[in-house]
C-alpha cells in the first residue's frame, strides 16, 4: 500500500507518483515525517491544508503530550458522530500514531473527536480519487 506523509504546512501538496509504489506529499515543516496533530487555534498555527490522495493511500497523524484522537468522517460536521469511522491508532489518548487509509473515492475529513478540537480547526479535508479514474 502506498504511504503518504505530509503536514499542515504543505500549502500545495506536491505529489510524486511512482507507478503504484510510494508517493510523498512534500512539506516544508517536516518533509519526511507524519502529520503533527494539534489544535491550530490553540497553538496559533494556520489551518490544515486540504489534501489530495488516491484510494489505497495512507496518511499518518502523530501527537504526544496532548489528549487527541483521530477519526475519518464523510462529513465536515464536527459533531456528526454517526459519520465518524474509527482508524487504527486513532483512539483518544495523550499520545498516538493514527493511520488513515482511504478506501474509496470521495471527499473525506480527518478530525479530532475530543471536546471542541475539531471546531477549533483540528480537521483536515482530503479529496480522494480512484486510481482507475483519469488523472487531472
Ligand atoms: C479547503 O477547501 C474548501 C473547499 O474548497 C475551502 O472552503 C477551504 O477554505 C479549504 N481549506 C484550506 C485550509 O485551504
Ligand atoms: C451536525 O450534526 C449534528 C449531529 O448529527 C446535528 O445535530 C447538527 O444539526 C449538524 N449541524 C449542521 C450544521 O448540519
Ligand atoms: C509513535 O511512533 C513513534 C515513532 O515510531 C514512536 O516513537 C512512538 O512511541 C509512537 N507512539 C505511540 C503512542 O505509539
Amino acid at each position: 500500500m502506498a504511504m503518504m506523509q505530509g503536514s499542515f504546512r504543505a500549502v500545495a501538496l506536491t505529489v510524486t507518483l511512482i507507478a503504484g509504489l510510494v508517493y510523498v506529499a512534500q512539506s516544508t515543516a517536516d518533509p519526511s515525517g507524519p502529520i503533527h496533530w494539534y489544535i491550530p487555534k490553540a497553538v496559533n498555527k494556520p489551518p490544515y491544508a486540504n489534501g489530495t490522495a488516491m484510494v489505497g493511500d495512507s496518511v499518518m497523524y502523530t501527537w504526544k503530550g496532548f489528549f487527541h484522537g483521530v477519526v475519518l468522517s464523510t462529513s465536515s460536521n464536527c459533531t456528526d458522530k454517526a459519520a465518524h469511522m474509527q482508524v487504527p491508532g486513532g483512539m483518544d489518548a495523550t499520545a498516538g500514531n493514527a493511520t488513515v487509509t482511504f478506501k474509496e473515492p470521495g471527499t473525506f475529513y480527518v478530525l479530532c473527536p475530543v471536546g471542541q478540537h475539531c471546531s477549533e480547526g483540528q480537521i483536515q479535508r482530503w479529496d480522494v480519487t480512484s486510481p482507475l479514474s483519469a488523472e487531472g
